[in-house]
């Protein structure tokens, strides 16, 4: 039974497609990749024994590695952080003076708790900025919570890096999820993961490697917004059409039914 969640909220988090995302990883495969991690959803619904997971965002993965390796106390730091909006605007202050360690994990979480619709975002200088969201983005995570996602990450080596080098690392028989931010040109959607971090040129980057995957012997999925740019990226693998909800312009309030395209050298069954 796969019964694992993510301890932070994510834009762009895939958690409302993971039942179209299973499908594709099978009992034959012997370790999974997330080279655009975020939150890593799918990972946690799958529970892999083996992982390679990565991310452009190194304070992101700063958490993940803390949490890993020191759960309990990641907790106990976090469970002392005072709540309200004055105590964020102070621990967001707080966070961008210190340098990594425990304490800043702790911060990162309970920043990504309350901020704004779980958006990591920041200011030329790279200080995280993103505004305060009111008591309605649910409770900080509990023990058991983050207890469990440091046993299912036992498993994972989790780096900073650009998903090209994570690619390198692809052998016969992984697994790899593939969830890019949208990067699309003349539409109005936000830069959200920090600056210039997934352009429009990184789109046919990520296509051209997806064919070195599949001559590896490795299973990939990409989701992807549907979109021109993308159908003509991905054209020639196969392409499934998955219908889910995507805040507009950033409020999770207000949400729209949207297409994302499911792109892989795996054909499902019919019916899957
Ligand atoms: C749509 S989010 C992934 C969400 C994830 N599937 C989840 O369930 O939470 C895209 C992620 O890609 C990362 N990213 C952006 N550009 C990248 C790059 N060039 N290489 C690796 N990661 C990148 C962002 O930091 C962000 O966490």
């Amino acid at each position: 039974m796969h019964n694992g969640k993510p301890f932070l909220r994510w834009a762009g988090s895939k958690k409302r497609l993971i039942p179209k995302l299973l499908p594709y990883w099978g009992d034959g495969h012997k370790r999974y990749i997330e080279p655009f991690m975020g939150s890593a959803a799918l990972f946690f619904a799958i529970e892999p024994s083996d992982a390679l997971l990565s991310d452009i965002n190194s304070d992101l993965i700063e958490t993940f590695c803390n949490l890993r390796d020191h759960p309990r106390a990641v907790y106990n730091r976090l469970q002392k952080l005072p709540l309200g909006e004055d105590a964020y605007y102070c621990i967001r202050q707080e966070y961008a003076l210190k340098s990594p360690s425990l304490d800043r994990a702790a911060r990162f979480i309970y920043l990504n708790r309350f901020c704004f619709n779980g958006l990591y975002r920041t200011n030329l200088g790279g200080k995280f900025n993103v505004p305060y969201a009111g008591s309605k983005t649910g409770s900080l995570p509990s023990q058991d919570d983050l207890s469990y996602a440091a046993k299912i990450l036992s498993c994972a080596q989790i780096r900073t890096r650009d998903f090209s080098e994570a690619l390198q690392d692809v052998q016969s028989g992984d697994f790899v999820y593939m969830d890019p931010p949208y990067a699309v040109q003349n539409r109005r959607i936000f830069r959200q993961y920090g600056p210039d971090s997934f352009g429009i040129e990184d789109i046919a980057r990520l296509a051209a490697a997806l064919a070195d995957i599949d001559r590896s012997g490795a299973t990939f999925v990409v989701s992807y917004a549907m979109c021109r740019e993308a159908i003509e990226a991905f054209a020639g693998w196969n392409i499934r059409r998955a219908q889910t909800q995507r805040s507009v312009a950033g409020f999770s309030k207000h949400r729209r039914k949207a297409v994302e395209l499911l792109i892989s050298n795996r054909k499902l069954p019919d019916g899957d």
